[in-house]
């Protein structure tokens, strides 16, 4: 097998891709941890993933032969199978395949919630996925983006989550308006998770969601982040589930991170207008983030002796490390409970 730099965090699913990207007989290539992967989806829709490279001499896998269903190395033509076994050896087609007991590195996948799992460790994967959904397409819609960051998958886990850049970097558009409000935040930390909750508020929102939602809305929020490297955000108002981001953050290689983004909403009447809207303001806020977080990256090596100066509302991101940290070393975080404010 191969070793990843994840240690523990590979004993997790991995959204790697979103589902509607890969269709019926397409392949796909992607990187997790440096580790090379195709998935690619058969003639009868089925989904497959192995580590890209082939068994003969280590050339990555490039030709899928969807008429048979096989894989196919472009440096010698040796085919395998849906299983990774090799099926046929075009240089030497007597041979004994069963003797010489050659395969890809076949990985588990599994499709939920318009992603695409994987799993790089070692042992059986958990039965279930970090992520379940009840019911995510009654009423709600979706748009799906894709940005590789030229930053840590650490750093970015802690942008997505961070309520506290809102009014600076995206000032307009999520934040910034008028004075700042105080938050009362609960944040629960468990040994695969963490939920920062934000008291109720009454925020401002736009005329056009005032026209449909009504006036005097309470606005309920919360950041959660879910091993391995799973951010959630969840916005209820007047109690009703109304806006909710899926990101995972996918280490590609060492300062590279691919985040795919899938944005969930249910406006009722207003959806086809967010549903229009939503993609450019949520490509201006992640284009915002890049710049940001690339230049904290390049800085933070080269003052890489200096510590940060965290305070009480940086507690989430300093937990967050520690339940990676703890299940890099295949241990659970005990839970805990703790308060703090911010103003935003
Ligand atoms: S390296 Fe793949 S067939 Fe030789
Ligand atoms: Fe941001």
């Amino acid at each position: 097998m191969f070793e990843t730099t994840a240690q523990g965090l590979a004993d997790h699913w991995h959204a790697v891709a979103f589902a509607q990207d890969l269709k019926k007989k397409q392949s796909f290539k992607t990187k997790l941890y440096g580790i090379p992967l195709l998935l690619w989806r058969d003639t009868q829709a089925q989904v497959f993933a192995v580590a890209d490279v082939c068994a003969h001499k280590r050339a990555p896998l490039a030709i899928t032969c969807f008429k048979q269903n096989t894989l196919t190395c472009p440096y010698h033509g040796w085919q395998y199978k849906q299983d990774g076994r090799v099926c046929h050896i075009p240089s030497s087609p007597d041979i004994d395949l069963s003797k010489l007991n050659a395969s890809l590195h076949t990985l588990p996948i599994r499709q939920a919630n318009g992603l695409l799992w994987v799993y790089l460790g070692k042992g059986t994967p958990p039965s279930k996925l970090p992520l379940s959904l009840a019911d995510p397409t009654k009423g709600w819609q979706h748009v799906q983006l894709k940005k590789q960051f030229d930053t840590s998958e650490e750093l970015l886990i802690e942008n997505f989550m961070d309520a506290t850049h809102t009014p600076f970097i995206h000032r307009g558009i999520i934040r910034g308006h008028g004075a700042p409000t105080q938050h009362q935040v609960q944040l629960k930390v468990a040994s695969h998770q963490l939920l920062a909750s934000y008291a109720e508020t009454t925020e401002k929102i736009g005329v056009a969601l005032q026209l449909i939602l009504g006036k005097n809305l309470r606005i309920k929020h919360s950041d959660a982040f879910l091993l391995p490297n799973l951010v959630k955000v969840d916005y209820a108002i007047n109690d009703v589930p109304r806006f909710m981001a899926v990101i995972a953050c996918n280490p590609i290689t060492e300062g590279k991170t691919e985040a795919l983004v899938r944005l969930s909403f249910r406006f009722g009447k207003l959806n086809f207008l967010v549903k229009r809207a939503l993609p450019w303001l949520a490509r201006k806020v992640l284009a915002q983030d890049f710049d940001i977080t690339q230049q904290q990256f390049a800085n933070q090596k080269i003052f890489a002796q200096q510590k940060d100066k965290s305070i009480d509302g940086d507690m989430m991101y300093h937990k967050m490390r520690l339940i990676r940290r703890a299940a890099q070393q295949r241990q659970a975080m005990t839970p805990s409970e703790s308060n703090f404010k911010l103003f935003l």
